[in-house]
This record gives structure tokens, C-alpha cells and sequence, in this order.
């Protein structure tokens, strides 16, 4: 999506080797009308797929995701975090390893919200290493419903997510994808 691309090359900072800060439209301060077009981007690439549910994980997926599920007109639910979690019959639980803060958490969703008769689309802010949606789509599974695909805001191909996905053969749309840092500017992955 050339728009995003400019926006990030605009406003995005490159901090050390690997992260991408973009606080003023994505992550912190949320450009309301650059979310709608992208929920819009991802509608256009999957709107003929069966898409009943849109999932994401709190805080920075919520965004993006609730313009997709506006798009789609269909539900939003994002899976809450937890440092720590008591056993819970009414709530689906998984494991996400964030490599980026080098701590392990939980996220869970609530079995009223998700049903063996459900088609998700995963929508995102960032992939990274593809924990959060590793995370997702175990409990995706644990539901028995079905994954149909994945949304990313902002990919960083160079890391692990993008491989795992593909070799799941889920389609996948990342509306930006970051080939490499180099002297703290962003490349991006060239069609
Ligand atoms: P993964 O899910 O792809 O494995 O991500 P990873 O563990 O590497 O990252 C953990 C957190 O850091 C996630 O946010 C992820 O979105 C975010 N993240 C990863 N790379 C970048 C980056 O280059 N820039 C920014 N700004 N964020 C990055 P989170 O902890 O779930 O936090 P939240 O912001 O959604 O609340
Ligand atoms: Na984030
Ligand atoms: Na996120």
C-alpha cells in the first residue's frame, strides 16, 4: 500500500536493528482515517473469502481490525493478554513468546465469542517473529473454527512470521513489508 509505505518513511524511526517505531499514526496516536483505508485494502484482497470474525490481540491490533470488521461488517474480537492466568472452562488460552521483550504471556478469548462454525481473518499491526498470530491461531483451532487468512499492517520480512505463515499455506496480505534496515532507513520488498 504505496500510502502507508510514504506514511512510514515519513513518520516511522528506525531504533537499533530490528524495530520499527511508529507511534504517530500506529502504535500510540492512531490515524483514524489511514486505519479506514487499510481496513478497506484488506476487504478488497479477501472479500470473497467466507469472512465471519475478525481477530486480533490488544492494544495495537485493535485498530486496524475494527476497520476491517467495519469493511467486512462483521464482529471484532481481540484476545486479552495475561501475565498470569487461573484456570478458566469459559475462556480459550494460548502461549505467545514475545522475542522482543523476551517474556512469555497468555492470551485468551472468551468461548462465547468464537464458534467450530466461524471463518476468522487475523488482522495485525506487526509481524515480526509470528508469535501473536502462532497464538491466534492455536486457539482458532482449540474453537474448531476455521483460519482464512492474515492481515498485517507492517511486515518485517526479514524475520520469522512471514516463513512460518507461508509454510502453513495461509494466504496473507501485509500491506507494508520491510525488506531490511540499512543506516537506519526503511527498504521495503519490491514486487
Ligand atoms: P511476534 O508476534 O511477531 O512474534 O512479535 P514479537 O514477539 O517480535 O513482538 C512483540 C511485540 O512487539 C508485539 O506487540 C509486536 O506487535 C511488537 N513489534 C514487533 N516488532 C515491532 C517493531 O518493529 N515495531 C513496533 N512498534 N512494534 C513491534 P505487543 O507486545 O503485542 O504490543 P501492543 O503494541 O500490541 O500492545
Ligand atoms: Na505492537
Ligand atoms: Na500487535
Amino acid at each position: 500500500m504505496k500510502e502507508l509505505e510514504e506514511r512510514i518513511q515519513k513518520d516511522g524511526r528506525v531504533l537499533g536493528a530490528d524495530v520499527l517505531k511508529v507511534d504517530s499514526f500506529l502504535n500510540h496516536q492512531v490515524d483514524p482515517a489511514l486505519m479506514q483505508r487499510m481496513g478497506q485494502e484488506f476487504y478488497q484482497y479477501f472479500q470473497n473469502y467466507p469472512i465471519t470474525k475478525i481477530l486480533t490481540v490488544e492494544s495495537s491490533g485493535i485498530a486496524p481490525a475494527v476497520m476491517a470488521g467495519l469493511a467486512f461488517q462483521v464482529p471484532v474480537v481481540f484476545a486479552r493478554k495475561h501475565k498470569s492466568i487461573t484456570m478458566n472452562n469459559d475462556l480459550y488460552v494460548a502461549d505467545v513468546y514475545s522475542f522482543t521483550k523476551k517474556t512469555s504471556n497468555k492470551i485468551s478469548i472468551s468461548k462465547k465469542f468464537l464458534a467450530a462454525d466461524d471463518h476468522v481473518l487475523i488482522i495485525d499491526d506487526f509481524l515480526a517473529n509470528g508469535q501473536a498470530v502462532a497464538g491466534l491461531t492455536d486457539i482458532i483451532q482449540q474453537a474448531g473454527a476455521n483460519l482464512e487468512g492474515i492481515g498485517i499492517v507492517i511486515e518485517k520480512s526479514f524475520q520469522k512470521g512471514r516463513k512460518l505463515i507461508e509454510e502453513q499455506q495461509i494466504p496473507i496480505l501485509s500491506l507494508a513489508r520491510i525488506k531490511a534496515f540499512v543506516d537506519g532507513q526503511v527498504v521495503f520488498e519490491t514486487e
